[in-house]
């Protein structure tokens, strides 16, 4: 993870370095830090924790230098200390770093027989040191930072500052994403085209591989050979309201939201004419006799709805698995398979992992991405964007249904080409899908009332969440979401499952959150509730008017959600598990958007 900045402006660039790490705390926030050069003095400044706190420091302790480079940081190698934060320094040369270096211990090895001492217990620090070691040879900074980058095995975005020069960064990526902005004058890195917003919105895109040489009049962009390479500028469009939170105490509070809105336009985009259009080249269900899913987090659980869906409804194969344990188990991949992965950021290292293991195997490889510039975006043949636009709270909320939101489409597409559905059938689903919005308003106006109910839920230990079929995969997002934002520890359980050990669990200071609409599943859930009820446990039931009538009566409370077409519960009910969640984190008093140990872009494997 980590996020990485730098800039050679005509402005004091401290202040700059941390509006922009500000945008770049989704991806850790243990530790910050910036350096610039000043007059051809090299210095730095770091403070442990969020950026607040590096703020703060800058404020009895200034940095002035128009050149400079800034870190936020998420750990991976040694403790959240001052020691450890980034950009770490070696003589005269600061380098921040984003990813982890493989082969640090026997280039540490290396650099300690040569003589040269380490500070830190961070593989960054060797990127500083390696630098420095070739400097002490007698090469120039762009010699030093060619052959120090052609060393380092592993994932890396990185950028470097130089002692005694006031107009040179070095920036390089492998593994990690790397954006260069263009000013007048002026140029930028950042670790996404988001953090260089206010500077500029002319973007360049760094390949796998490449390394830059940078001065404020001259981009100088070098692929893996060395070969001088033109990588093109694009003019990104960045809503800047986006990433502030519009009157909200939070940012999940605003995203959450903002899903009637961002779901009508996933809709409208992907809906412009009679039927399903897909955008980019065509894809046809008939070519694939099987579908492998791959994601991380809330995505993966996007996939496990979407398995119910694309079974049902196009009878095709579907397999769905978690990004690192598909990565390494070495699945056979039959040549008939659609690749799909899914994931919010289009950083995640290991879907986009996955997706490398799958080039080459499977027939075609999709994405279903929030970021359309990300890695996995461009590493696919086809590319769906969710809309959801930019998503800064930790917990994935809106993203998570626009997810859904796209995979029903394709399931329907994957039905209507492989002759499962009649164009009369799709439209019926259509005309349920364009409702959603709309149901979504209806249920966000119980915000208070889940309120109510999440307060006794924020003082319990453990909580069990359930559902059946789709609603499954519903329930363990839903106790994913509680437990990262309110330190709650939560299980999601398919209901018929919970009498095979969990049911163990069960006793009065448990809340047992039962997510059943009124489906053709809804007594088998009911008869699991029962069997809740009878040892002590207290339900709080989540369904519609119709569930409530049925089975609300003994449970401990309940919640009555609009009626919706069976299918697509799972984006209905998603918003009071949210909600849920939210409420009992801001009853707890944690930091909802910032949860402790986590990153939102996960960039390490
Ligand atoms: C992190 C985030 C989750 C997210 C997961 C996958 O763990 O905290 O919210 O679901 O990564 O991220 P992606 O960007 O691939 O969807």
């Amino acid at each position: 993870m980590c996020g990485i900045v730098g800039v050679l402006g005509n402005h004091e660039a401290a202040p700059l370095l941390v509006e922009a790490l500000k945008r770049l705390e989704y991806r850790g926030y243990d530790s910050a830090g910036i350096a610039t050069v000043n007059d051809g003095a090299l210095d730095r400044r770091r403070a442990v924790g969020k950026l607040v706190n590096l703020s703060d420091l800058l404020v009895h302790e200034p940095l002035a230098g128009k050149a400079g480079i800034g870190h936020t940081r998420w750990a991976t190698h040694g403790a959240p200390n001052v020691a450890n934060a980034h950009p770490h320094r070696a003589g005269p040369v600061a380098v921040v770093h984003n990813g982890i270096i493989e082969n640090f211990r026997e280039l540490r090895a290396e650099l300690a027989r040569a003589g040269l001492h380490f500070e830190t217990e961070t593989d960054t620090e060797t990127i500083a040191l390696l630098v420095q070691h070739m400097l002490n040879q007698g090469m120039t900074p762009r010699d030093a930072a060619s052959a120090a980058i052609g060393r380092l095995e592993g994932a890396f975005a990185l950028a470097l500052l130089f002692d005694g020069e006031d107009d040179l960064m070095i920036a390089a990526r492998k593994g990690s994403p790397l954006a260069i902005g263009h000013g007048k004058g002026e140029v930028f890195v950042g670790s996404d085209a988001m953090a260089l917003a206010p500077m500029t919105d002319q973007i360049t895109y760094l390949e796998e591989g490449d390394w830059a040489y940078l001065t404020r009049e001259h981009v100088e962009i070098r692929d893996a050979s060395g070969t001088l390479v033109n990588r093109p500028v694009q003019t990104v469009n960045i809503d800047l309201a986006q990433v502030e939170k519009g009157g909200h105490r939070h940012f999940m509070a605003k995203e959450i939201a903002e899903q009637p809105t961002v779901l009508g336009d996933a809709l409208a985009h992907y809906l412009r004419g009679e039927g399903i259009e897909l955008p980019g080249p065509g894809l046809d269900f008939n070519d694939f006799d099987r579908l492998v899913m791959v994601a991380c987090g809330t995505a993966n659980y996007a996939c496990v709805v979407a398995k119910y869906w694309f079974e049902q409804l196009a009878g095709i194969s579907v397999e769905v698995d978690i990004a690192s344990e598909f990565r390494y188990r070495e699945p056979p991949i039959p040549p008939r398979s659609l690749a799909l992965f899914v994931s919010q950021s289009g950083e995640t290292a290991d879907t986009l992992a996955a997706l490398r293991y799958c080039e080459g195997k499977a027939q075609r490889i999709a994405a279903v991405v929030n970021v359309t510039e990300s890695s996995i975006a461009r590493e696919s043949d086809l590319v769906l964007p969710i809309r959801a636009g930019t998503e800064i709270g930790v917990a994935s909320t809106k993203a998570f249904t626009c997810q859904l939101t796209v995979l029903f489409l394709l399931a329907l597409k994957a039905a209507h080409d492989r002759g499962r559905l009649d164009g009369e059938e799709l439209d019926a689903h259509l005309t349920a899908l364009r409702r959603i919005p709309g149901l979504l308003n209806t249920a966000l106006a119980q915000s208070d009332q889940i309120a109510t109910v999440a307060k006794p839920v924020s003082e319990a230990r453990d909580v069990l969440f359930l559902g059946r079929g789709a609603m499954f995969p519903l329930a363990m997002e839903g106790a994913l979401k509680l437990k990262e934002i309110s330190y709650i520890h939560a299980e999601g359980y398919a209901s018929g499952e919970l009498k095979h050990g969990p049911i163990a669990l069960v006793d009065k200071t448990v809340p047992v959150i039962v997510m059943a609409p009124s489906d053709h599943l809804f007594d088998k859930t009911v008869s699991n509730m029962q069997e809740v009820m009878a040892r002590g446990g207290k339900v709080l039931l989540i369904t519609d008017a119709r569930g409530a009538k049925a089975a609300g009566e003994d449970c401990w409370k309940v919640l009555v959600m609009p009626e919706v077409a069976a299918l697509l519960a799972p984006i209905l009910y998603a918003l009071p598990a949210q909600l849920l969640a939210y409420h009992a984190a801001v009853a707890k008093g944690t930091d909802v958007d910032q949860p402790r140990n986590l990153a939102k872009s996960v960039t390490v494997e």
